[in-house]
């Protein structure tokens, strides 16, 4: 079994299919686009259990070694993963691997337990973001440069850090991307998140503002599909093209998520 239909014009298709089919990578091209164009594809109900995962993970690109066996727990127990409190930071829009210069091509997120209280994923779309735009702002921004720290992503979620979390944001390198991204395809999405600190060049409150504004227009309804969580459900979302979050949720609620996430194939550029 294998059908598509888009949850929302610009952002988003459902796929109704089974492990099986998932596993044997006949439809694994047509998934590489879907997830290209769409951003973010859900599997409702497919129930597949960590090996299906990874196996149908390889059918569409490298594997990233993390976690137990290429599983990484997603989930804010520190008894279970110990960066969980990192993943606080994940409220915040983001995409993941800010200082990577190849960032990550794509997770696959499977619900394992869900949180009676929020912890619904919210998928922005980039390329829809940058592609509404006026040309003459697509002009404008595609000159532009953004640094991209740690900092940033924490300090909204940590208002009063102590010593010690300061030097620990202060460990991971700032980055500087473009604001937009020229991807191989052609295609141009807008490159922003919660790491974005300020603009190269500008004043920082006038960086500031139009980080914020664009950030705005990025993640307005138009662009963005919501999923609510049921256990057995995956979600694969495209890393270099949409902004990812989560809503907030009782660390000891007992949400768990299997992720699974593909090696990159492009430098930002
Ligand atoms: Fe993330």
């Amino acid at each position: 079994m294998f059908e598509a239909r888009n949850l929302t014009p610009r952002v988003a298709t459902e796929i109704r299919s089974d492990p099986d089919t998932l596993q044997g990578g006949a439809h694994a091209k047509e998934i590489r686009e879907l997830l290209e164009q769409r951003g973010a594809l859900v599997f409702p109900g497919v129930n597949l259990s960590d090996e299906q995962q990874l196996v149908f993970a390889r059918t569409l690109g490298g594997v990233i070694e993390q976690g137990e066996k290429g599983i990484f727990k997603v989930t804010l127990d520190t008894k279970e993963n110990v960066m969980a409190d990192y993943l606080r930071g994940t409220v915040l829009w983001h995409f993941d691997g800010f200082s990577d210069d190849v960032p990550t091509l794509a997770s696959l997120l499977s619900a394992r337990r869900t949180s009676p209280v929020g912890g619904q994923t919210s998928f922005a779309n980039t390329y829809a973001a940058f592609d509404d735009l006026p040309e003459a702002r697509q002009a404008a921004l595609q000159k532009l440069r953004v640094v991209h720290t740690m900092e940033a992503t924490q300090r909204d979620v940590f208002p009063n850090p102590s010593a010690e979390q300061k030097a620990a944001w202060a460990s991971f390198p700032d980055k500087i991307h473009p604001l937009v991204w020229t991807h191989r395809s052609g295609r141009k999405s807008l490159l922003l998140g919660s790491s974005a600190s300020h603009i190269v060049g500008m004043d920082r409150d006038e960086g500031r503002a139009l980080i914020d504004e664009l950030q705005a227009w990025a993640t307005q309804p138009a662009f963005v599909y919501r999923h609510e969580w049921t256990v057995g459900d995956m979600v694969i979302w495209d890393n270099t093209g949409v902004l990812h979050k989560v809503e907030a949720y009782p660390a000891d609620s007992g949400r768990m998520m299997h992720r699974v996430t593909l090696v990159g194939e492009e430098a930002i550029a």
